[in-house]
Protein backbone atom coordinates (compact mmCIF):
# COMPACT_ATOMS: atom_id res chain seq x y z
CA UNK A 1 0.00 0.00 0.00
CA UNK A 2 1.69 3.55 -0.80
CA UNK A 3 1.64 5.73 2.52
CA UNK A 4 0.59 9.31 1.91
CA UNK A 5 -1.17 11.68 3.77
CA UNK A 6 -2.82 13.12 0.83
CA UNK A 7 -6.97 13.13 0.64
CA UNK A 8 -7.86 13.16 -2.70
CA UNK A 9 -10.82 15.58 -3.37
CA UNK A 10 -12.77 13.95 -6.94
CA UNK A 11 -10.89 16.90 -8.87
CA UNK A 12 -7.31 15.75 -7.45
CA UNK A 13 -6.66 13.39 -10.58
CA UNK A 14 -3.42 14.65 -11.36
CA UNK A 15 -2.23 13.99 -7.85
CA UNK A 16 -3.65 10.80 -8.41
CA UNK A 17 -1.42 10.39 -11.74
CA UNK A 18 1.87 11.44 -9.77
CA UNK A 19 1.42 9.02 -6.64
CA UNK A 20 -0.25 6.25 -8.16
CA UNK A 21 1.91 6.40 -11.76
CA UNK A 22 -1.74 5.85 -13.63
CA UNK A 23 -2.98 8.10 -16.06
CA UNK A 24 -5.67 10.24 -15.47
CA UNK A 25 -7.53 9.31 -18.58
CA UNK A 26 -7.68 6.09 -17.23
CA UNK A 27 -9.07 6.65 -13.97
CA UNK A 28 -13.10 6.32 -13.42
CA UNK A 29 -13.76 8.89 -10.71
CA UNK A 30 -16.47 7.53 -7.90
CA UNK A 31 -15.65 10.13 -5.86
CA UNK A 32 -16.69 13.50 -8.23
CA UNK A 33 -20.27 12.59 -7.86
CA UNK A 34 -20.57 13.85 -11.69
CA UNK A 35 -23.20 12.14 -13.59
CA UNK A 36 -22.05 9.47 -15.57
CA UNK A 37 -24.09 10.20 -18.80
CA UNK A 38 -21.43 13.30 -19.20
CA UNK A 39 -23.10 16.33 -20.75
CA UNK A 40 -26.48 16.70 -22.45
CA UNK A 41 -26.83 14.92 -26.09
CA UNK A 42 -28.68 18.17 -27.31
CA UNK A 43 -25.51 20.68 -25.63
CA UNK A 44 -22.95 18.69 -27.41
CA UNK A 45 -24.70 19.19 -31.08
CA UNK A 46 -25.66 22.69 -30.70
CA UNK A 47 -22.62 24.45 -28.71
CA UNK A 48 -20.15 24.37 -31.07
CA UNK A 49 -22.24 26.16 -33.73
CA UNK A 50 -22.88 28.72 -30.88
CA UNK A 51 -18.94 29.91 -29.92
CA UNK A 52 -19.36 32.94 -31.30
CA UNK A 53 -21.08 34.25 -28.34
CA UNK A 54 -17.89 34.92 -26.73
CA UNK A 55 -17.21 38.03 -28.86
CA UNK A 56 -19.28 39.58 -27.25
CA UNK A 57 -19.77 40.55 -23.36
CA UNK A 58 -22.34 38.71 -21.89
CA UNK A 59 -25.69 40.38 -20.39
CA UNK A 60 -24.79 42.04 -17.17
CA UNK A 61 -28.66 40.60 -16.19
CA UNK A 62 -28.49 37.38 -17.45
CA UNK A 63 -31.90 37.57 -18.36
CA UNK A 64 -32.41 34.61 -20.72
CA UNK A 65 -29.97 32.43 -18.69
CA UNK A 66 -31.90 33.34 -15.57
CA UNK A 67 -35.44 32.80 -17.15
CA UNK A 68 -34.42 29.37 -18.36
CA UNK A 69 -33.32 28.28 -14.71
CA UNK A 70 -37.03 29.73 -13.31
CA UNK A 71 -38.92 27.72 -15.49
CA UNK A 72 -36.60 24.63 -14.82
CA UNK A 73 -37.30 25.36 -11.28
CA UNK A 74 -40.33 26.52 -11.42
CA UNK A 75 -39.68 30.16 -9.76
CA UNK A 76 -39.37 33.71 -10.93
CA UNK A 77 -36.56 35.21 -12.74
CA UNK A 78 -36.91 37.20 -9.51
CA UNK A 79 -35.72 34.64 -7.03
CA UNK A 80 -32.53 34.13 -9.60
CA UNK A 81 -28.90 35.01 -9.12
CA UNK A 82 -26.34 32.74 -11.00
CA UNK A 83 -22.64 32.61 -10.16
CA UNK A 84 -19.51 31.06 -10.96
CA UNK A 85 -20.52 27.59 -10.15
CA UNK A 86 -22.39 27.45 -6.44
CA UNK A 87 -18.94 28.06 -4.87
CA UNK A 88 -18.68 31.56 -5.87
CA UNK A 89 -22.60 32.12 -4.73
CA UNK A 90 -21.85 29.81 -1.31
CA UNK A 91 -18.55 32.16 -0.86
CA UNK A 92 -20.50 35.60 -1.47
CA UNK A 93 -23.52 35.24 0.30
CA UNK A 94 -21.46 34.47 3.40
CA UNK A 95 -19.21 37.59 3.14
CA UNK A 96 -22.57 39.09 3.07
CA UNK A 97 -24.43 37.76 5.60
CA UNK A 98 -21.00 37.83 7.81
CA UNK A 99 -22.12 35.40 10.48
CA UNK A 100 -20.72 35.49 13.89
CA UNK A 101 -22.00 32.43 14.91
CA UNK A 102 -23.08 29.72 12.21
CA UNK A 103 -24.36 26.01 12.87
CA UNK A 104 -23.74 23.18 10.25
CA UNK A 105 -25.28 19.82 10.35
CA UNK A 106 -22.65 17.44 10.11
CA UNK A 107 -20.63 15.75 9.19
CA UNK A 108 -20.98 17.62 5.96
CA UNK A 109 -19.01 19.52 2.46
CA UNK A 110 -16.13 21.74 4.36
CA UNK A 111 -16.40 24.58 2.06
CA UNK A 112 -18.97 26.45 4.33
CA UNK A 113 -16.86 26.22 7.25
CA UNK A 114 -13.79 27.60 5.42
CA UNK A 115 -15.50 30.11 4.38
CA UNK A 116 -17.51 31.27 7.76
CA UNK A 117 -14.08 31.39 9.48
CA UNK A 118 -12.46 32.85 6.34
CA UNK A 119 -14.94 35.77 7.44
CA UNK A 120 -14.05 35.95 10.83
CA UNK A 121 -17.03 33.59 12.50
CA UNK A 122 -17.24 30.30 14.58
CA UNK A 123 -19.00 27.41 13.64
CA UNK A 124 -20.73 25.14 15.95
CA UNK A 125 -21.69 21.74 14.27
CA UNK A 126 -25.07 19.90 15.01
CA UNK A 127 -23.55 16.42 14.35
CA UNK A 128 -26.28 13.99 12.55
CA UNK A 129 -25.67 10.07 14.56
CA UNK A 130 -25.08 7.25 13.43
CA UNK A 131 -27.07 5.52 15.80
CA UNK A 132 -30.14 6.82 13.61
CA UNK A 133 -28.37 6.48 10.52
CA UNK A 134 -27.14 10.02 9.91
CA UNK A 135 -30.99 10.95 9.49
CA UNK A 136 -32.07 14.06 10.94
CA UNK A 137 -33.64 13.79 14.76
CA UNK A 138 -35.71 17.29 13.28
CA UNK A 139 -37.19 18.01 16.95
CA UNK A 140 -34.13 17.12 19.00
CA UNK A 141 -32.30 19.67 16.52
CA UNK A 142 -34.69 22.29 16.63
CA UNK A 143 -34.39 22.60 20.57
CA UNK A 144 -30.63 23.17 19.42
CA UNK A 145 -31.43 26.62 18.24
CA UNK A 146 -30.85 30.23 20.02
CA UNK A 147 -30.83 33.72 19.06
CA UNK A 148 -27.03 34.03 19.46
CA UNK A 149 -26.70 31.88 16.12
CA UNK A 150 -27.15 33.91 12.41
CA UNK A 151 -26.80 31.41 10.02
CA UNK A 152 -27.63 27.50 9.50
CA UNK A 153 -26.28 25.48 7.16
CA UNK A 154 -27.77 22.63 5.59
CA UNK A 155 -26.91 20.25 2.73
CA UNK A 156 -30.18 18.33 1.30
CA UNK A 157 -29.28 15.66 0.19
CA UNK A 158 -26.37 15.98 2.28
CA UNK A 159 -22.82 14.99 1.02
CA UNK A 160 -21.06 12.81 2.22
CA UNK A 161 -23.70 11.09 4.53
CA UNK A 162 -26.71 11.13 1.16
CA UNK A 163 -29.22 11.57 3.60
CA UNK A 164 -32.35 13.97 3.17
CA UNK A 165 -34.80 16.19 4.85
CA UNK A 166 -38.29 16.69 3.54
CA UNK A 167 -40.49 19.72 2.92
CA UNK A 168 -42.35 19.04 6.17
CA UNK A 169 -39.28 19.14 8.64
CA UNK A 170 -37.87 21.80 6.56
CA UNK A 171 -40.69 24.00 7.68
CA UNK A 172 -40.59 23.22 11.29
CA UNK A 173 -37.00 24.15 10.64
CA UNK A 174 -38.00 27.72 8.91
CA UNK A 175 -40.11 28.44 11.64
CA UNK A 176 -38.07 27.69 14.36
CA UNK A 177 -35.00 29.53 12.99
CA UNK A 178 -37.68 32.47 11.88
CA UNK A 179 -38.48 33.04 15.74
CA UNK A 180 -34.49 33.10 16.76
CA UNK A 181 -33.67 35.47 13.99
CA UNK A 182 -31.61 32.60 12.28
CA UNK A 183 -30.81 32.57 8.45
CA UNK A 184 -30.87 29.57 6.71
CA UNK A 185 -28.42 28.21 3.76
CA UNK A 186 -29.42 25.00 1.79
CA UNK A 187 -26.89 23.36 -0.58
CA UNK A 188 -29.11 21.28 -3.03
CA UNK A 189 -25.98 20.12 -5.31
CA UNK A 190 -27.57 16.67 -5.00
CA UNK A 191 -31.13 17.49 -4.99
CA UNK A 192 -32.16 16.66 -8.57
CA UNK A 193 -30.92 13.12 -8.92
CA UNK A 194 -33.37 12.37 -5.41
CA UNK A 195 -36.27 9.99 -6.31
CA UNK A 196 -38.76 12.21 -4.59
CA UNK A 197 -37.27 15.58 -4.86
CA UNK A 198 -41.03 17.27 -5.15
CA UNK A 199 -40.83 16.17 -1.21
CA UNK A 200 -37.43 17.37 -0.79
CA UNK A 201 -36.81 20.71 -2.85
CA UNK A 202 -37.04 23.51 -0.79
CA UNK A 203 -38.06 25.82 -3.51
CA UNK A 204 -41.37 26.11 -3.12
CA UNK A 205 -40.65 27.15 0.11
CA UNK A 206 -39.07 30.48 -0.95
CA UNK A 207 -43.18 31.10 -1.65
CA UNK A 208 -43.66 31.93 1.97
CA UNK A 209 -40.14 31.82 3.83
CA UNK A 210 -37.42 34.97 3.10
CA UNK A 211 -35.28 33.42 5.43
CA UNK A 212 -33.54 31.11 3.17
CA UNK A 213 -31.25 30.89 -0.10
CA UNK A 214 -31.07 28.18 -1.75
CA UNK A 215 -28.01 27.06 -3.63
CA UNK A 216 -27.33 24.81 -6.39
CA UNK A 217 -25.36 23.85 -9.55
CA UNK A 218 -24.94 22.28 -13.36
CA UNK A 219 -21.65 20.59 -11.92
CA UNK A 220 -22.85 17.33 -10.81
CA UNK A 221 -26.20 16.69 -12.35
CA UNK A 222 -25.59 18.01 -15.41
CA UNK A 223 -22.14 16.68 -15.90
CA UNK A 224 -19.97 19.99 -16.17
CA UNK A 225 -18.14 20.66 -13.34
CA UNK A 226 -15.79 22.54 -15.96
CA UNK A 227 -18.45 25.18 -16.83
CA UNK A 228 -18.69 26.62 -13.58
CA UNK A 229 -22.71 27.46 -13.51
CA UNK A 230 -24.13 27.89 -10.68
CA UNK A 231 -27.19 29.43 -9.20
CA UNK A 232 -29.15 30.33 -5.86
CA UNK A 233 -32.64 31.01 -5.29
CA UNK A 234 -34.21 33.47 -2.34
CA UNK A 235 -37.33 35.37 -2.31
CA UNK A 236 -35.63 38.45 -0.04
CA UNK A 237 -35.29 41.35 -2.36
CA UNK A 238 -32.74 43.08 -0.40
CA UNK A 239 -30.57 40.04 -0.06
CA UNK A 240 -30.76 39.41 -3.63
CA UNK A 241 -29.81 43.62 -4.68
CA UNK A 242 -27.15 43.66 -2.05
CA UNK A 243 -25.62 39.99 -3.80
CA UNK A 244 -26.32 41.71 -7.05
CA UNK A 245 -24.41 44.78 -5.67
CA UNK A 246 -21.42 43.04 -4.54
CA UNK A 247 -21.00 40.87 -7.07
CA UNK A 248 -18.46 41.08 -10.02
CA UNK A 249 -19.58 41.95 -13.05
CA UNK A 250 -19.88 39.07 -15.65
CA UNK A 251 -18.58 36.30 -13.71
CA UNK A 252 -20.39 33.49 -16.01
CA UNK A 253 -18.73 33.61 -19.14
CA UNK A 254 -21.09 33.89 -22.58
CA UNK A 255 -20.39 29.76 -23.45
CA UNK A 256 -21.86 28.50 -19.88
CA UNK A 257 -24.66 31.41 -20.31
CA UNK A 258 -25.73 29.47 -23.93
CA UNK A 259 -24.93 25.84 -22.48
CA UNK A 260 -27.11 26.82 -19.43
CA UNK A 261 -30.43 27.50 -21.50
CA UNK A 262 -29.72 24.50 -23.75
CA UNK A 263 -29.47 22.08 -20.90
CA UNK A 264 -32.18 23.15 -18.60
CA UNK A 265 -34.55 22.34 -21.08
CA UNK A 266 -33.18 19.11 -22.48
CA UNK A 267 -35.92 16.89 -20.63
CA UNK A 268 -34.82 13.77 -22.09
CA UNK A 269 -31.60 13.58 -20.85
CA UNK A 270 -32.77 14.80 -17.50
CA UNK A 271 -35.03 12.05 -17.32
CA UNK A 272 -32.70 9.79 -18.66
CA UNK A 273 -30.50 10.74 -16.05
CA UNK A 274 -32.90 10.62 -13.44
CA UNK A 275 -33.97 6.42 -14.10
CA UNK A 276 -30.18 5.57 -14.29
CA UNK A 277 -29.45 6.83 -10.96
CA UNK A 278 -32.78 5.42 -9.39
CA UNK A 279 -31.84 2.01 -10.52
CA UNK A 280 -28.35 2.30 -9.86
CA UNK A 281 -28.64 3.70 -6.75
CA UNK A 282 -31.58 1.07 -5.55
CA UNK A 283 -28.91 -1.83 -6.64
CA UNK A 284 -26.22 -0.78 -4.65
CA UNK A 285 -27.63 -0.33 -2.16
CA UNK A 286 -29.14 -3.92 -2.04
CA UNK A 287 -26.33 -5.49 -2.74
CA UNK A 288 -23.97 -3.51 0.00
CA UNK A 289 -26.99 -4.63 2.63
CA UNK A 290 -26.05 -7.78 2.06
CA UNK A 291 -22.83 -7.74 2.71
CA UNK A 292 -21.14 -8.09 6.49
CA UNK A 293 -18.20 -6.02 5.56
CA UNK A 294 -19.94 -2.54 5.25
CA UNK A 295 -22.93 -0.68 6.63
CA UNK A 296 -24.61 1.38 3.46
CA UNK A 297 -26.89 4.68 4.69
CA UNK A 298 -29.65 4.65 2.48
CA UNK A 299 -28.44 7.12 -0.20
CA UNK A 300 -31.15 9.98 -1.68
CA UNK A 301 -28.51 11.55 -3.94
CA UNK A 302 -26.37 9.82 -6.71
CA UNK A 303 -23.45 8.42 -3.94
CA UNK A 304 -23.33 6.46 -1.30
CA UNK A 305 -21.75 6.53 2.33
CA UNK A 306 -20.42 2.96 4.14
CA UNK A 307 -19.00 2.42 7.24
CA UNK A 308 -16.58 -0.46 6.95
CA UNK A 309 -17.39 -3.10 9.20
CA UNK A 310 -14.60 -5.52 8.91
CA UNK A 311 -11.58 -4.88 12.16
CA UNK A 312 -8.29 -3.89 11.03
CA UNK A 313 -9.79 -2.58 7.34
CA UNK A 314 -9.34 0.95 6.61
CA UNK A 315 -10.48 3.49 4.07
CA UNK A 316 -7.25 3.89 3.25
CA UNK A 317 -6.44 0.51 2.21
CA UNK A 318 -9.70 0.31 0.60
CA UNK A 319 -9.10 3.55 -1.42
CA UNK A 320 -5.93 2.19 -2.35
CA UNK A 321 -7.27 -1.40 -3.61
CA UNK A 322 -9.62 0.38 -5.94
CA UNK A 323 -6.91 3.26 -7.23
CA UNK A 324 -4.34 0.21 -8.46
CA UNK A 325 -7.69 -0.92 -10.78
CA UNK A 326 -8.25 2.38 -11.79
CA UNK A 327 -11.11 3.24 -9.44
CA UNK A 328 -11.46 6.32 -7.48
CA UNK A 329 -13.14 5.93 -4.55
CA UNK A 330 -13.74 8.29 -1.69
CA UNK A 331 -11.81 7.88 1.71
CA UNK A 332 -14.01 9.48 4.00
CA UNK A 333 -11.38 10.34 6.91
CA UNK A 334 -11.05 14.18 6.50
CA UNK A 335 -14.76 14.27 7.17
CA UNK A 336 -15.77 15.64 10.71
CA UNK A 337 -17.21 12.91 12.40
CA UNK A 338 -16.05 9.90 10.15
CA UNK A 339 -12.83 8.42 11.23
CA UNK A 340 -10.53 5.99 9.05
CA UNK A 341 -13.38 3.20 8.44
CA UNK A 342 -15.87 5.06 5.95
CA UNK A 343 -15.96 5.26 2.18
CA UNK A 344 -18.21 7.57 -0.08
CA UNK A 345 -18.26 6.51 -3.70
CA UNK A 346 -21.41 7.79 -6.26
CA UNK A 347 -23.20 5.90 -9.10
CA UNK A 348 -21.73 6.06 -12.46
CA UNK A 349 -22.94 3.43 -15.80
CA UNK A 350 -24.23 -0.24 -14.46
CA UNK A 351 -20.79 -2.04 -15.82
CA UNK A 352 -18.47 0.22 -13.82
CA UNK A 353 -20.45 0.04 -10.74
CA UNK A 354 -20.16 -3.70 -10.96
CA UNK A 355 -16.49 -3.37 -11.18
CA UNK A 356 -16.55 -1.41 -8.12
CA UNK A 357 -18.40 -3.84 -6.25
CA UNK A 358 -16.51 -6.49 -7.06
CA UNK A 359 -13.35 -5.25 -5.98
CA UNK A 360 -15.02 -3.73 -2.52
CA UNK A 361 -16.93 -6.99 -1.41
CA UNK A 362 -14.37 -9.44 -2.73
C1 LIG B 1 -22.26 19.83 -1.44
C2 LIG B 1 -21.48 20.56 -2.47
N1 LIG B 1 -21.75 21.86 -2.71
C3 LIG B 1 -21.06 22.56 -3.63
C4 LIG B 1 -20.04 21.97 -4.35
C5 LIG B 1 -19.30 22.81 -5.36
O1 LIG B 1 -20.08 22.91 -6.50
P1 LIG B 1 -19.78 23.88 -7.74
O2 LIG B 1 -18.98 23.10 -8.72
O3 LIG B 1 -21.17 24.20 -8.26
O4 LIG B 1 -19.08 25.10 -7.26
C6 LIG B 1 -19.72 20.62 -4.15
C7 LIG B 1 -18.62 19.99 -4.88
O5 LIG B 1 -18.14 18.94 -4.64
C8 LIG B 1 -20.47 19.90 -3.18
O6 LIG B 1 -20.23 18.61 -2.94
Amino acid sequence: MIKHKDHFHGSDLEKIEKIYGIKKEDIISFSANVNPLGISPRLREKIASEIDCITTYPDRDYVTLRQSIADYCNTEIENIIVGNGSTELISLFIQIKEPKKAMILGPTYSEYEREISLGGGKTIYYPLREDNDYVLDVNHFISKLSEDIDLLVICNPNNPTGTAINNHDMRLILDACKECDIFVMVDETYVEFAENIKEISSVPLTRTYGNIVILRGTSKFFAAPGLRLGYAICSDADLMQTMNRRKDPWTINSIAVVAGTIMFSDSEYIEATRKLITTERNRMYDLFKKSSRFKPYKPQGNFMLLQIMEDGLTSQELFDRCIKEGLMIRDCSTFPYLGENYIRFCFMNPEDNDKLAAILLK
